[in-house]
């Protein structure tokens, strides 16, 4: 019998990594996973709460939910005893609406990370291949591997942008998906429009080509998903964790041909039933809440304009980021930074590539920004 202690061993194999170094820095590495988190769990929500902490670990809204979403969040509230007819007809509507799309060209879920796995899960029911960048947010890769693909991982180019040119050069007669972030994470980079259309066109239909659009909101860049009806092996993805601030209420939707959406759907027994009506009468709110949003975006790109220049100023290498991150070099950091971090209570991001020298630092609000280049570069 499968116990209890190895799954979620099994579970937190891929965050591992970033909780020894997000909370503890170099002391948590005496710490086994299971010791770890049982020691630091509780902790977190503690952090949550705790107002002196600063949260620059998971690309969050730094400005909360917006005011409209919570405002119908609340009135919403009493509808929770009743099963949903009312509001995810409204909100399949408006995301089609908002995207020029129709209402069967949309799948929404509880975040989209379920939808990259349900995607996931829908490419590997034969079995074959799939192509993916490296670093990227690859969360769904141990749920292919579990059900038996196999995997061509592609390190990022010189310039740390996704290698489009080697992902096509891997494609196999059997793979099955290839997944593009765009903007990606943790680098920021951002493909071009004309680059992933190429890329697209030279693809075989047979392949599922999943483009990751969670922080395309904070590019000038249109989406892709007016391109979902003319590619039915296109599926575009989408957050409300970021610029709507929705981390923790949950809810993602994806964007393909009404064909590759009918087929995912096969796979739920009740589409959309994860997502509560609190979450969904919020989401229809906050797609109006045009204040809130510039209010977002202008603190990101005034916020990001300061933390490069800081960057820049210590001779910090980066990467130009499209998101609501920047993605930098620790390779002349001087101390640990990653101690100096859990000190300032600061949750920071993990370390990524040539050993660890890259990390991700998630954009706050100014107040926080410069709280974090004191107390982290101090000299
Ligand atoms: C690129 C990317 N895709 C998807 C997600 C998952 O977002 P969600 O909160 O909608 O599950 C994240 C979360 O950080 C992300 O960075």
């Amino acid at each position: 019998m499968v116990k209890f202690g190895e799954i979620i061993s099994d579970m937190t194999t891929n965050r591992r990594d970033w909780l020894k170094t997000a909370f503890l820095g170099s002391a948590a590495l005496t710490l086994s996973p299971l010791e770890f988190l049982a020691k630091n769990t509780p902790n977190f929500s503690e952090l949550k709460n705790d107002e002196k902490t600063i949260r620059l670990c998971f690309n969050e809204n730094p400005f909360g939910v917006s005011p409209k979403a919570l405002e119908a969040m609340q009135k919403s509230m009493s509808f929770s005893s009743m099963y949903d007819f009312k509001f995810s007809d409204v909100l399949g509507e408006k995301l089609a609406e908002k995207n020029q799309l129709k209402k069967d060209n949309i799948l929404v879920s509880a975040g989209s990370s379920f939808l990259l796995e349900l995607i996931t899960k829908y490419v590997s029911l034969d079995k074959g291949h799939l192509i993916i960048p490296n670093p990227s947010f690859t969360i769904f890769e141990p749920i292919a591997e579990f059900l038996g693909m196999s995997k061509s991982v592609i390190p990022l180019n010189d310039q740390k942008k996704i290698d489009l040119v080697k992902m096509k050069n891997s494609i196999r007669k059997d793979t099955k998906l290839i997944y593009i972030c765009n903007p990606n994470n943790p680098t920021g980079d951002l493909l071009s429009r004309q680059e992933i259309e190429t890329f697209i066109q030279s693809v075989p239909e047979s392949i599922t080509i999943l483009v990751d659009e969670a922080y395309i909101e904070f590019t000038n860049q249109r989406s892709l998903g007016d391109w979902v009806n003319l590619h039915r092996n296109l599926i575009i993805t989408r957050t409300f964790s970021k610029l709507y601030g929705f981390a923790g209420a949950r809810l993602g939707y994806a964007m393909g041909h009404p064909k590759m959406i009918k087929n995912l759907k096969k796979l739920q027994s009740w589409n959309g039933a994860e997502i509560s009506v609190v979450t969904m009468a919020g989401a229809i709110a906050a797609m109006d809440d045009q204040e809130f949003i510039s209010k977002v975006l202008d603190n990101n790109q005034k916020v990001k304009n300061f933390t490069n220049a800081e960057f820049l100023k210590r001779g910090i290498k980066t990467i130009p980021s499209s998101a609501n991150f920047v993605y930098f070099s620790l390779e002349n950091y001087k101390g640990d930074y990653f101690k100096n971090l859990k000190d300032a209570k600061i949750l920071g991001g993990k370390t990524y590539e040539e050993k660890g020298k890259w990390t991700r630092i998630s954009l706050g609000t100014m107040e926080e920004m410069k709280r974090y280049f004191e107390l982290i570069y101090k000299s």
